[in-house]
């Protein structure tokens, strides 16, 4: 099977080679042995990484990634494989009204409506950096609700170790399920103290919009120190249990896609380093920054890395 990081990443800077390399990902992902696509293990040389955060790490200083690109560079398998079908087809999605499901090891569970369900005060501007397996990251401003605000009204019982959460899954709005190219619905999960940490957010938007529905409206997950696709969008359920909760990516390719997923540049994903990225920070035609180092834990070690203490990272992937 041929994968799209054939690619070097120095070919993908001018947008005539970027946009081909959407359409090479549209193509080599619709094939049925899907995989996140990789860049090209880093040959380039690569810049130190100089993030710099907010002490609480909720605003990180680093040059924003433009609204254009947040919105029309992006996964949600959904809507398509390629980059650009999300914010081709995700017009398609109904997002009001929107009612979440809370279930499991929880005093307190039901079925609500979205307005009920976040009466929280949203907080403005958590100014994240979002890196994917796949070697690219992007800075984007999100508000929304902490995650562990709303939890705690459910008063989760001692059982609950984990939170479980599903996506949205309506193939009449959703014209990407049809490809079947990962267990549907999309389900991830976070233990319990992450999805209690104070970055961990339930966005509603970016930007200071409502979420476009490319990005996962009208409420997805933000885990900033984890690879983008523990970020689930669009939700629909949020279940609380005392086992580890199956996920979708770990479902297809356990050997590739670990339940921890934090981002480390010492493990390598099997088919493509993780040692360096690129911003999607461009400006003009040119959609990727150079090439930088990879900070363990995406730069956020300083707020989470406790959580894992003691922990064999490459075990726990
Ligand atoms: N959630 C659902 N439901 N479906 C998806 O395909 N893709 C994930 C994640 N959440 C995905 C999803 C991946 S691989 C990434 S990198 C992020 O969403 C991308 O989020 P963004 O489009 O807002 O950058």
């Amino acid at each position: 099977m041929a994968y799209v990081n054939e690619i070097k990443p120095s070919d993908i800077t001018p947008e005539s080679v970027y946009r081909r390399r959407r359409e090479l990902i549209g193509a080599g992902l619709a094939s049925p042995l899907l995989a996140l696509a990789g860049c090209s293990e880093a040959k380039v040389p690569v810049a130190v990484n100089t993030a710099k955060d907010s002490p609480d790490g909720f605003k990180t200083l680093d040059e924003k990634t433009r609204f254009e690109d947040v919105t029309s560079y992006n996964n949600f398998y959904e809507f398509g494989t390629g980059k650009a079908d999300p914010a081709k087809n995700a017009h398609s999605l109904i997002t009001d009204p929107w009612i979440i499901q809370v279930s499991g090891e929880a005093e307190v569970t039901g079925a609500y409506h979205l307005e009920k369900f976040l009466k929280d005060q949203t907080v403005q501007d958590r100014i994240y950096r979002l890196r994917c397996v796949e070697g690219w990251s992007m800075v984007i401003p999100w508000q929304g609700v902490p995650l562990a605000n709303l939890l705690k009204r459910f008063k989760p019982t001692s059982k609950a170790k984990y939170v479980a959460f599903t996506s949205k899954a309506d193939y009449r709005q959703m014209p990407g399920m049809a490809y079947n190219s990962i267990p549907w619905p999309y389900r991830e999960g976070l233990r319990m103290d992450e999805a209690m940490h104070p970055l961990t957010l339930l966005a509603t938007g970016l930007y200071g919009k409502p979420m476009p529905n490319q990005n996962g409206a009208p409420i997805r997950l933000v885990v900033p120190w984890k690879y983008g696709f523990k970020s689930i969008k669009s939700i629909v359920r949020i279940h609380f249990s005392e086992t580890q909760p199956q996920t979708s990516w770990n479902m297809l390719q356990p050997d590739e896609y670990g339940f921890y997923s934090n981002v480390n540049p010492a493990v390598d994903h099997p088919r493509w380093s993780q040692a360096s990225e690129r911003r999607i920070a461009g400006t003009g035609s040119k959609l990727f920054a150079d090439r930088i180092a990879t900070l363990p834990f995406n730069g956020y070690a300083t707020q989470v890395a406790s959580l894992y203490k003691g922990m064999d990272l490459r075990k726990w992937f």
